[in-house]
């Protein structure tokens, strides 16, 4: 019998497509450390996000892959990820140790981003990932609410230490100004404050930093989504005709930048009946994916109205880690799978090949 070879292994594997990629996996160089032990075969299978959403399916493939050479015994397939960083982009100073900045946005107030923010943020940290949470609406700040923080961060030189909650590191204005206070905060103090937030706070490795944004499209958004070094944008609207009207501006915004647009959420798009299970659309339905397909940007699915929702905002605990196993929670899943695999196709898209590294 002829024996085992590590070319014939990689040759096995090189039928297995990434289908969001659409280049095989040997020559994306996500195949390493393949090893022969007699008739076993081990190697690790590194994709470019831990939420992978097509993971089990990459793996099945990979194993059977290897298991119809002739001869093969165990297959040993370790599933691993190494998250691609942003491109970096002229003018902008990139966030040590930061690898993707994803800003939340709406054109209307109170569509749900920090909602949205949050879960999308819980969801991937979930998956193994390093997520962090910018609160960057200083004049309202509702993340620490939402995620049940209430303390001050250290300060370490002239450095913050931000907050955990959740396996999130978080940074927000709520943690340094007292709630009752309001703050007026104009154009270039403003954006001080976010720079101060992205360059003064030691996040630490991390392979996603998601930014609540404040609500609107106006100056203050424009110069963060500007100035800030993003990976791209999420744009959450309801459905109703004024909130859309308010989304296309978001996508105006974030192409006037050049920021990419990983996709628009619609939030509350339909209330399930907890009795009888029927849907209703109250705020109609439907209108972030007419937007999405106008513009031609990824539609990440629909939020149903969930009084879960606004008690997990209210009591600190995001739905995603209240009702886990909730079809709420699924739907965030989802959208955080669809999300990375977004950022990191735009990541790899027009690098150049990437060399084989076994
Ligand atoms: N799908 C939903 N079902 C039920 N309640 C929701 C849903 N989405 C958001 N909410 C609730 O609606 C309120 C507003 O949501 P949120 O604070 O996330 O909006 P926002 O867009 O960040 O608002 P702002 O513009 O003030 O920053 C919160 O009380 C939240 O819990
Ligand atoms: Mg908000």
């Amino acid at each position: 019998m002829e024996n085992i070879s590590n070319d014939k292994v990689l040759e096995a594997l090189s039928q297995v497509m990434d289908p969001d990629l659409r280049k095989d996996v040997v020559s994306l160089g996500m195949i390493r450390d393949v090893t022969i032990d007699g008739n076993n075969v081990s190697f690790r299978f590194v994709l470019t996000t831990p939420a992978c959403p097509v993971r089990d399916q990459l793996e099945t493939q990979a194993r059977e892959a290897v298991e119809q050479i002739p001869g093969v015994g165990d297959v040993n397939v370790k599933m691993d990820a190494s998250v691609p960083k942003q491109r970096s982009v002229a003018d902008k100073k990139m966030v040590d140790g930061v690898s993707n900045i994803i800003a939340v946005s709406s054109g209307k107030g109170g569509v749900g981003k920090s909602t949205v923010a949050v879960n999308l943020a819980t969801a991937l940290a979930e998956t193994g990932a390093r997520v962090g949470i910018l609160d960057s609406d200083v004049y309202g700040p509702n993340i620490p609410i939402m995620l049940g923080l209430n303390a001050q961060p250290r300060t370490l030189g002239n450095r913050i230490v931000p907050l955990e909650a959740y396996g999130l590191k978080v940074m927000s204005m709520g943690f340094l100004a007292d709630e009752d206070t309001p703050l007026i905060w104009r154009g270039p103090m403003l954006h001080s404050v976010i720079q101060q937030f992205l360059y003064q706070v030691i996040w630490g490795e991390l392979d996603y930093l998601v930014a609540d944004l404040p609500p609107g499209t106006g100056d203050v958004q424009l110069s963060l989504v500007q100035s800030g070094p993003l990976a791209g944008g999420v744009i959450v609207t309801t459905p109703q005709d004024v909130a859309l009207s308010d989304a296309r501006k978001g996508v105006m915004m974030f192409r006037q930048v050049e920021v990419p647009i990983l996709g628009i959420v619609e939030n509350m798009s339909y209330f399930a009946c907890p009795h009888c299970g029927e849907r209703t659309e109250i705020f109609s339905s439907g209108g972030g994916k007419r937007i999405s397909e106008m513009y031609r940007v990824p539609f990440l699915g629909q939020i149903p109205l969930d009084m879960e929702i606004r008690i997990g905002g209210d009591e600190g605990k995001p739905i995603t880690i209240a009702s886990p196993d909730g079809p709420t929670a699924a739907v965030f899943r989802g959208m955080a799978q669809q999300l990375a695999a977004r950022i990191s196709t735009l990541n790899l898209e027009s690098d150049p090949p990437v060399e084989l590294q076994v």
